[in-house]
């Protein structure tokens, strides 16, 4: 098959996005905070990644130019691409990286209504009232899914602008329900977001075999992990995680179908887990919840109990790795209320640990933290490798 270009658009954190998708296709060129492109001989899913808000194939680059000439010069296009087209299509379009009024983006597509009509082509427009479609009204309309069913993405970066047709949106229906209809969660253990869950296996840059998680609780990883194709293999402290995981588990086999599930209760600082570990991907235990920043002493003990919980745990699992065996860890970092952060006091030993960090061209995976701006425990995520 032959390479093709695509674009994606990022998430809330662009760095974590771009980060993932050099792990997935190997190379990554980011364009703005907003997006970046990359090559692949296979069609990307963006259902596959956490942090592709839409993905699309590029069609077309231009120079940077006022939308009012640009528009024309897109609307001309798509007539052209699309004279010949058989039955009904439908079209929206989205920009972004430049302020364009949501009319201005409505006009064109009527443009391009008008310049198909003549040429015997029907075509719907999906309105708009943001110069953007929304990833609700995208996903709604199936934009991107069929031949006949196009959203255009039209991205203005510093020196070009591209217009990609979009394969699709981020499912938030789909990720929400695999969170919510989950028959068992539990607040206190943590809520790690699916697309989180789904971000970290594909940091971890892990491509096949048995993902470990050694923290598993309720099973968000082995679930994203099973749905991606992996085999899993979950273990817990806690015989009621272990019990939660499996009921999870087993309620999205009914619906999937699976690869091998396995999970089995042991504490992380001294398990002998079972073979073959392909990938470690874990949310660690984050020591507990707080809803305002804590006092420094108190502080100053949460840190040093789970720092020897996530250093044991290096240690004892060390041995149990191949050389060059993946991880991607999310563990705690602390927030103040002046933004500071306090980051675990194993990160600056974990070469002495055996583990050095995976390095990637476009993002210093040394620094990358996971949070919302309301979030007191943010998530530093450890993009790892046992030392050869
Ligand atoms: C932050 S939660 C992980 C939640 C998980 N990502 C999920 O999907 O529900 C941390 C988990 O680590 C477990 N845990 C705490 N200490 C542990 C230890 N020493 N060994 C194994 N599991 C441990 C807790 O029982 C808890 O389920």
């Amino acid at each position: 098959m032959s390479t093709q270009n695509y674009v994606s658009l990022l998430g809330r954190q662009p760095e974590l996005s771009i980060a993932e998708l050099e792990q997935v296709f190997g190379h990554v060129t980011p364009l703005s905070d907003i997006a970046a492109t990359y090559k692949s001989t296979v069609r990307p899913d963006v259902q596959r990644l956490g942090g592709s808000i839409k993905l699309g194939e590029i069609v077309a680059e231009f120079e940077p130019q006022e939308w009012s000439r640009l528009s024309k010069r897109i609307a001309r296009y798509y007539a052209d691409r699309l004279s010949s087209f058989e039955g009904k299509v439908t079209i929206g379009i989205s920009v972004y990286g430049r302020k364009v009024s949501p009319r201005d983006v409505q006009r064109t597509g009527l443009a391009l209504k008008t310049a198909l009509k003549q040429n015997s082509v029907s075509m719907r427009l999906i309105p708009n009232d943001d110069s953007a479609l929304s990833t609700a009204t995208s996903h709604h309309n199936k934009l991107g899914l069929s031949p006949n069913k196009i959203e255009l993405l039209i991205v203005y970066a510093k020196d070009v602008v591209l217009v990609a047709e979009s394969l699709g949106t981020q499912n938030i229906t789909a990720l929400a329900a695999r969170d919510q209809a989950r028959p068992k969660t539990d607040a206190f253990v943590g809520m790690l977001p699916p697309k989180l869950a789904l971000m970290m296996i594909n940091l971890s840059g892990v491509k096949e075999g048995r993902i470990l998680d050694p923290f598993c609780g309720t099973g968000v990883v082995l679930q994203e992990a099973a749905l991606l194709g992996f085999n899993v293999y979950g273990t817990d402290l806690s015989e009621k995680m272990v019990d939660y995981s499996n009921a999870n588990m087993q309620w999205l086999s009914e619906k999937f179908s699976l690869g091998d599930v396995n999970v089995e209760a042991g504490d992380a600082v001294e398990h002998t887990w079972q073979k073959p570990i392909d990938a470690v991907v874990a949310e660690t235990y984050l020591g507990q919840p707080f809803s305002a920043p804590p006092s420094p002493d108190k502080l100053d003990k949460v840190v040093k109990v789970v720092d020897v919980i996530v250093s044991k745990f290096l240690s004892n699992i060390h041995d149990q790795l191949e050389p060059g065996t993946p991880l991607c860890l999310a563990v705690p970092a602390w927030r103040s209320a002046t933004g500071w952060f306090t980051y675990l006091p194993v990160i600056k030993k974990l070469e002495s640990l055996g583990y050095e960090w995976q390095v990637l061209k476009q993002v210093d995976t040394t620094k990358l933290t996971y949070y919302r701006e309301d979030q007191v425990v943010a998530r530093q995520l450890l993009i790892l490798k046992r030392s050869s």
